[in-house]
Protein backbone atom coordinates (compact mmCIF):
# COMPACT_ATOMS: atom_id res chain seq x y z
CA UNK A 1 0.00 0.00 0.00
CA UNK A 2 3.02 2.44 1.23
CA UNK A 3 4.84 1.96 -2.14
CA UNK A 4 1.46 2.12 -4.04
CA UNK A 5 0.81 5.77 -2.64
CA UNK A 6 4.34 6.68 -3.32
CA UNK A 7 4.28 5.31 -7.08
CA UNK A 8 1.36 7.40 -7.41
CA UNK A 9 2.80 10.47 -6.03
CA UNK A 10 6.08 10.03 -7.93
CA UNK A 11 4.02 9.78 -11.17
CA UNK A 12 2.02 12.98 -10.58
CA UNK A 13 5.20 15.04 -9.91
CA UNK A 14 6.96 13.77 -13.04
CA UNK A 15 3.34 14.63 -15.60
CA UNK A 16 3.50 18.14 -13.96
CA UNK A 17 7.51 18.49 -14.64
CA UNK A 18 6.50 17.09 -18.17
CA UNK A 19 3.77 19.87 -18.11
CA UNK A 20 5.65 22.77 -16.94
CA UNK A 21 9.56 21.95 -17.81
CA UNK A 22 9.42 23.09 -21.59
CA UNK A 23 7.07 25.63 -20.53
CA UNK A 24 9.73 27.19 -18.02
CA UNK A 25 12.22 26.91 -20.18
CA UNK A 26 10.67 29.22 -23.21
CA UNK A 27 9.27 31.64 -20.29
CA UNK A 28 12.76 31.96 -18.68
CA UNK A 29 13.90 33.47 -22.60
CA UNK A 30 10.85 35.49 -22.51
CA UNK A 31 11.40 36.77 -19.50
CA UNK A 32 15.02 37.70 -19.96
CA UNK A 33 14.14 39.61 -23.36
CA UNK A 34 10.79 41.42 -22.04
CA UNK A 35 12.43 42.67 -19.04
CA UNK A 36 15.77 43.50 -20.64
CA UNK A 37 13.28 46.05 -23.38
CA UNK A 38 11.30 47.48 -20.71
CA UNK A 39 11.58 50.95 -19.91
CA UNK A 40 11.62 51.33 -16.72
CA UNK A 41 12.11 54.98 -16.25
CA UNK A 42 8.44 55.23 -18.28
CA UNK A 43 7.11 52.82 -15.55
CA UNK A 44 7.60 55.07 -12.82
CA UNK A 45 6.51 57.92 -14.86
CA UNK A 46 3.18 56.08 -15.07
CA UNK A 47 3.74 55.09 -11.68
CA UNK A 48 4.35 58.59 -10.48
CA UNK A 49 2.01 60.78 -12.51
CA UNK A 50 -0.74 58.32 -14.76
CA UNK A 51 -1.24 58.66 -18.24
CA UNK A 52 -3.51 60.17 -19.90
CA UNK A 53 -6.96 59.07 -18.57
CA UNK A 54 -5.07 56.72 -16.02
CA UNK A 55 -4.30 58.31 -12.97
CA UNK A 56 -0.92 57.87 -10.88
CA UNK A 57 -0.68 54.25 -9.78
CA UNK A 58 0.72 56.01 -6.05
CA UNK A 59 -2.47 57.19 -5.77
CA UNK A 60 -3.86 53.84 -4.50
CA UNK A 61 -0.95 51.60 -4.35
CA UNK A 62 0.98 54.04 -2.33
CA UNK A 63 4.06 56.13 -3.13
CA UNK A 64 6.26 53.05 -2.35
CA UNK A 65 4.09 50.27 -3.70
CA UNK A 66 3.36 49.24 -0.53
CA UNK A 67 -0.25 48.72 -0.80
CA UNK A 68 -3.39 50.11 1.41
CA UNK A 69 -5.48 48.13 3.70
CA UNK A 70 -7.97 50.98 3.90
CA UNK A 71 -8.37 50.71 0.04
CA UNK A 72 -8.07 46.88 -0.70
CA UNK A 73 -4.99 47.59 -2.61
CA UNK A 74 -1.90 44.75 -3.10
CA UNK A 75 1.77 45.64 -2.53
CA UNK A 76 3.39 46.03 -5.90
CA UNK A 77 7.04 46.39 -5.03
CA UNK A 78 9.10 43.41 -5.57
CA UNK A 79 6.27 41.54 -7.09
CA UNK A 80 7.04 39.44 -10.04
CA UNK A 81 7.55 40.98 -12.94
CA UNK A 82 5.39 38.44 -15.25
CA UNK A 83 3.01 37.94 -13.10
CA UNK A 84 2.34 41.33 -13.09
CA UNK A 85 2.64 41.77 -17.18
CA UNK A 86 -0.22 39.06 -16.93
CA UNK A 87 -2.18 40.86 -14.40
CA UNK A 88 -2.25 43.77 -16.53
CA UNK A 89 -2.79 41.76 -19.32
CA UNK A 90 -5.82 39.90 -17.49
CA UNK A 91 -7.52 43.01 -16.39
CA UNK A 92 -6.99 44.78 -19.79
CA UNK A 93 -9.06 41.61 -21.65
CA UNK A 94 -11.37 41.40 -18.47
CA UNK A 95 -10.19 38.05 -17.97
CA UNK A 96 -9.68 39.23 -14.22
CA UNK A 97 -12.38 41.75 -13.30
CA UNK A 98 -11.68 44.14 -10.38
CA UNK A 99 -14.67 43.47 -8.45
CA UNK A 100 -13.71 46.29 -5.71
CA UNK A 101 -13.52 48.76 -7.40
CA UNK A 102 -13.44 48.15 -11.26
CA UNK A 103 -10.96 50.64 -11.78
CA UNK A 104 -8.11 47.99 -12.55
CA UNK A 105 -9.63 47.02 -15.60
CA UNK A 106 -9.56 50.77 -17.02
CA UNK A 107 -6.54 50.89 -16.04
CA UNK A 108 -5.12 48.48 -17.96
CA UNK A 109 -7.12 49.28 -21.44
CA UNK A 110 -5.42 52.60 -21.12
CA UNK A 111 -2.31 51.21 -21.04
CA UNK A 112 -0.35 50.02 -24.10
CA UNK A 113 1.51 46.52 -23.98
CA UNK A 114 4.86 48.27 -23.83
CA UNK A 115 3.31 50.46 -21.14
CA UNK A 116 2.62 47.60 -18.74
CA UNK A 117 6.19 45.85 -19.29
CA UNK A 118 7.25 49.34 -18.39
CA UNK A 119 5.54 49.83 -15.04
CA UNK A 120 5.66 46.08 -14.23
CA UNK A 121 9.38 46.43 -14.47
CA UNK A 122 9.61 49.73 -12.36
CA UNK A 123 7.47 48.23 -9.27
CA UNK A 124 9.66 45.06 -9.51
CA UNK A 125 12.48 47.19 -8.61
CA UNK A 126 11.07 48.69 -5.77
CA UNK A 127 12.11 47.54 -2.41
CA UNK A 128 9.96 44.84 -0.64
CA UNK A 129 9.22 45.32 3.11
CA UNK A 130 9.79 42.56 5.24
CA UNK A 131 6.41 43.18 6.88
CA UNK A 132 2.92 43.13 5.23
CA UNK A 133 0.18 44.69 7.46
CA UNK A 134 0.40 45.40 10.84
CA UNK A 135 -2.89 43.23 12.21
CA UNK A 136 -3.95 45.86 14.89
CA UNK A 137 -4.83 48.51 12.43
CA UNK A 138 -6.27 45.92 10.32
CA UNK A 139 -8.55 45.23 12.90
CA UNK A 140 -9.68 48.98 13.59
CA UNK A 141 -10.75 48.60 10.32
CA UNK A 142 -13.16 46.18 10.78
CA UNK A 143 -11.65 43.39 9.12
CA UNK A 144 -11.68 39.89 11.53
CA UNK A 145 -8.00 39.09 12.02
CA UNK A 146 -7.31 35.43 12.22
CA UNK A 147 -4.47 33.14 14.01
CA UNK A 148 -0.97 33.41 12.41
CA UNK A 149 0.14 29.91 13.66
CA UNK A 150 -2.94 28.06 12.57
CA UNK A 151 -2.61 29.61 9.32
CA UNK A 152 1.30 28.93 9.21
CA UNK A 153 0.03 25.25 9.63
CA UNK A 154 -1.88 25.72 6.49
CA UNK A 155 0.43 27.35 4.75
CA UNK A 156 3.30 24.64 5.52
CA UNK A 157 1.50 21.06 5.60
CA UNK A 158 -2.07 21.96 3.90
CA UNK A 159 -4.64 20.35 5.92
CA UNK A 160 -4.62 16.85 4.17
CA UNK A 161 -7.73 15.68 5.96
CA UNK A 162 -9.59 18.28 3.90
CA UNK A 163 -7.73 17.62 1.50
CA UNK A 164 -6.68 20.85 0.75
CA UNK A 165 -2.68 20.96 -0.60
CA UNK A 166 -0.19 23.10 1.52
CA UNK A 167 0.54 26.32 -0.47
CA UNK A 168 4.27 25.79 0.03
CA UNK A 169 4.00 23.29 -2.48
CA UNK A 170 3.35 25.99 -5.50
CA UNK A 171 4.60 29.60 -3.80
CA UNK A 172 7.13 27.88 -1.86
CA UNK A 173 8.33 28.58 1.42
CA UNK A 174 6.40 31.20 3.45
CA UNK A 175 5.13 31.71 0.30
CA UNK A 176 7.47 33.52 -1.16
CA UNK A 177 7.21 33.04 -4.64
CA UNK A 178 8.20 31.02 -7.79
CA UNK A 179 8.10 33.05 -10.28
CA UNK A 180 7.29 33.47 -13.41
CA UNK A 181 4.03 31.61 -12.21
CA UNK A 182 3.31 31.68 -8.34
CA UNK A 183 3.24 35.40 -6.99
CA UNK A 184 4.61 36.18 -3.87
CA UNK A 185 2.36 36.25 -1.50
CA UNK A 186 4.79 37.20 2.04
CA UNK A 187 4.43 40.03 3.38
CA UNK A 188 1.28 40.96 1.20
CA UNK A 189 -1.30 42.98 2.62
CA UNK A 190 -3.65 41.50 4.61
CA UNK A 191 -7.44 42.96 3.12
CA UNK A 192 -5.84 42.29 -0.31
CA UNK A 193 -5.15 38.41 0.91
CA UNK A 194 -8.59 37.82 2.51
CA UNK A 195 -10.54 39.36 -0.88
CA UNK A 196 -8.44 37.71 -3.14
CA UNK A 197 -9.34 34.00 -1.60
CA UNK A 198 -12.65 35.35 -1.22
CA UNK A 199 -12.93 35.99 -4.99
CA UNK A 200 -11.06 32.43 -6.27
CA UNK A 201 -13.32 30.81 -3.62
CA UNK A 202 -16.63 32.26 -5.14
CA UNK A 203 -15.26 32.12 -8.94
CA UNK A 204 -15.03 35.86 -9.24
CA UNK A 205 -11.78 35.66 -10.34
CA UNK A 206 -10.77 33.00 -12.42
CA UNK A 207 -7.64 34.20 -14.08
CA UNK A 208 -5.80 31.55 -12.58
CA UNK A 209 -3.80 28.70 -15.19
CA UNK A 210 -6.27 25.23 -14.58
CA UNK A 211 -7.96 26.50 -12.10
CA UNK A 212 -5.48 26.01 -9.97
CA UNK A 213 -6.19 28.37 -7.47
CA UNK A 214 -10.13 28.28 -7.67
CA UNK A 215 -9.54 24.44 -6.45
CA UNK A 216 -7.58 25.28 -3.37
CA UNK A 217 -9.98 28.19 -1.97
CA UNK A 218 -13.11 25.73 -2.25
CA UNK A 219 -12.07 23.78 0.53
CA UNK A 220 -10.98 27.09 3.03
CA UNK A 221 -13.70 28.35 5.30
CA UNK A 222 -13.69 32.01 6.50
CA UNK A 223 -11.27 31.00 9.37
CA UNK A 224 -8.97 29.57 6.75
CA UNK A 225 -8.81 32.54 5.13
CA UNK A 226 -8.27 34.77 8.16
CA UNK A 227 -5.60 32.43 9.46
CA UNK A 228 -3.68 32.16 6.44
CA UNK A 229 -3.78 35.93 5.81
CA UNK A 230 -2.70 36.96 8.85
CA UNK A 231 0.49 34.28 8.89
CA UNK A 232 1.41 35.41 4.88
CA UNK A 233 1.07 39.17 5.62
CA UNK A 234 4.21 38.95 8.23
CA UNK A 235 6.25 36.03 6.75
CA UNK A 236 9.47 36.00 6.59
CA UNK A 237 11.31 35.28 3.01
CA UNK A 238 14.20 33.50 4.55
CA UNK A 239 14.84 31.03 7.84
CA UNK A 240 16.77 32.11 10.31
CA UNK A 241 20.54 30.74 10.12
CA UNK A 242 19.84 30.66 5.86
CA UNK A 243 19.89 34.37 4.57
CA UNK A 244 20.20 33.44 1.26
CA UNK A 245 18.03 35.70 -1.10
CA UNK A 246 14.98 33.92 -2.19
CA UNK A 247 14.99 33.27 -5.67
CA UNK A 248 14.72 36.49 -8.16
CA UNK A 249 13.01 36.51 -11.42
CA UNK A 250 15.21 38.86 -12.91
CA UNK A 251 18.79 39.10 -11.72
C1 LIG B 1 -8.26 54.00 -7.90
C2 LIG B 1 -7.37 53.08 -7.27
C3 LIG B 1 -6.31 52.37 -8.11
C4 LIG B 1 -5.42 52.92 -9.02
C5 LIG B 1 -5.29 54.38 -9.45
C6 LIG B 1 -4.60 51.83 -9.47
N1 LIG B 1 -4.96 50.66 -8.86
FE1 LIG B 1 -4.14 48.81 -9.17
N2 LIG B 1 -5.49 47.97 -7.91
C7 LIG B 1 -6.48 48.66 -7.22
C8 LIG B 1 -7.29 47.72 -6.46
C9 LIG B 1 -8.46 48.07 -5.57
C10 LIG B 1 -6.75 46.44 -6.72
C11 LIG B 1 -7.28 45.10 -6.19
C12 LIG B 1 -8.29 44.53 -7.13
C13 LIG B 1 -8.94 43.27 -6.63
O1 LIG B 1 -9.24 43.18 -5.45
O2 LIG B 1 -9.11 42.36 -7.44
C14 LIG B 1 -5.62 46.64 -7.64
C15 LIG B 1 -4.86 45.59 -8.14
C16 LIG B 1 -3.77 45.77 -8.97
C17 LIG B 1 -2.92 44.69 -9.47
C18 LIG B 1 -3.03 43.22 -9.15
C19 LIG B 1 -1.85 42.81 -8.24
C20 LIG B 1 -1.77 41.36 -7.89
O3 LIG B 1 -1.04 41.04 -6.94
O4 LIG B 1 -2.42 40.53 -8.54
C21 LIG B 1 -1.97 45.28 -10.27
C22 LIG B 1 -0.86 44.58 -11.03
C23 LIG B 1 -2.22 46.70 -10.27
N3 LIG B 1 -3.32 46.97 -9.48
C24 LIG B 1 -1.44 47.62 -10.94
C25 LIG B 1 -1.73 48.99 -11.05
C26 LIG B 1 -1.01 49.91 -11.89
C27 LIG B 1 0.19 49.54 -12.74
C28 LIG B 1 -1.62 51.13 -11.75
C29 LIG B 1 -1.29 52.43 -12.46
C30 LIG B 1 -1.32 52.38 -13.91
C31 LIG B 1 -2.72 50.96 -10.81
N4 LIG B 1 -2.76 49.64 -10.40
C32 LIG B 1 -3.58 51.97 -10.41
C33 LIG B 1 -6.67 50.03 -7.23
C34 LIG B 1 -6.01 50.94 -8.03
C1 LIG C 1 -1.46 24.07 -7.33
C2 LIG C 1 -0.72 25.30 -7.15
C3 LIG C 1 -1.19 26.28 -6.07
C4 LIG C 1 -1.41 26.02 -4.73
C5 LIG C 1 -1.29 24.69 -3.99
C6 LIG C 1 -1.74 27.29 -4.14
N1 LIG C 1 -1.73 28.28 -5.09
FE1 LIG C 1 -2.15 30.25 -4.78
N2 LIG C 1 -1.83 30.65 -6.78
C7 LIG C 1 -1.49 29.72 -7.72
C8 LIG C 1 -1.34 30.39 -9.01
C9 LIG C 1 -0.96 29.74 -10.32
C10 LIG C 1 -1.60 31.77 -8.79
C11 LIG C 1 -1.53 32.91 -9.82
C12 LIG C 1 -2.80 32.98 -10.64
C13 LIG C 1 -2.76 34.08 -11.68
O1 LIG C 1 -1.97 33.97 -12.63
O2 LIG C 1 -3.51 35.05 -11.55
C14 LIG C 1 -1.93 31.90 -7.38
C15 LIG C 1 -2.30 33.09 -6.78
C16 LIG C 1 -2.63 33.23 -5.43
C17 LIG C 1 -3.07 34.46 -4.80
C18 LIG C 1 -3.24 35.82 -5.49
C19 LIG C 1 -2.00 36.66 -5.25
C20 LIG C 1 -2.11 38.06 -5.80
O3 LIG C 1 -1.11 38.80 -5.73
O4 LIG C 1 -3.17 38.44 -6.31
C21 LIG C 1 -3.27 34.19 -3.48
C22 LIG C 1 -3.72 35.17 -2.40
C23 LIG C 1 -2.96 32.79 -3.28
N3 LIG C 1 -2.57 32.23 -4.48
C24 LIG C 1 -3.01 32.15 -2.04
C25 LIG C 1 -2.76 30.78 -1.84
C26 LIG C 1 -2.88 30.13 -0.55
C27 LIG C 1 -3.24 30.84 0.76
C28 LIG C 1 -2.63 28.81 -0.76
C29 LIG C 1 -2.66 27.67 0.25
C30 LIG C 1 -3.91 27.51 1.01
C31 LIG C 1 -2.33 28.65 -2.18
N4 LIG C 1 -2.42 29.88 -2.79
C32 LIG C 1 -2.02 27.44 -2.79
C33 LIG C 1 -1.30 28.36 -7.50
C34 LIG C 1 -1.41 27.71 -6.29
Amino acid sequence: MQRFSKNLSVKATAVVALLVAPFMATAAVDVAHAFKTANVENGKNIFTNGKGDVPACQSCHGPEGLGEDAMGTPRLAGQGFSYIVKQLEDFGSDKRIDTTMNVMNTNAKGLSAQDRRDVAAFVYTLKQPDKGSNLNDVAQLGQPVGKSHLGKSIVTFGAPERGIPSCYSCHQFNGRGSFPVYPRLASQKYVYLVNQLKKWRDGSRANDPMAQMQKVAQKLTDDDIFNVASFLTNADLTTVGNDRAPHQEVP
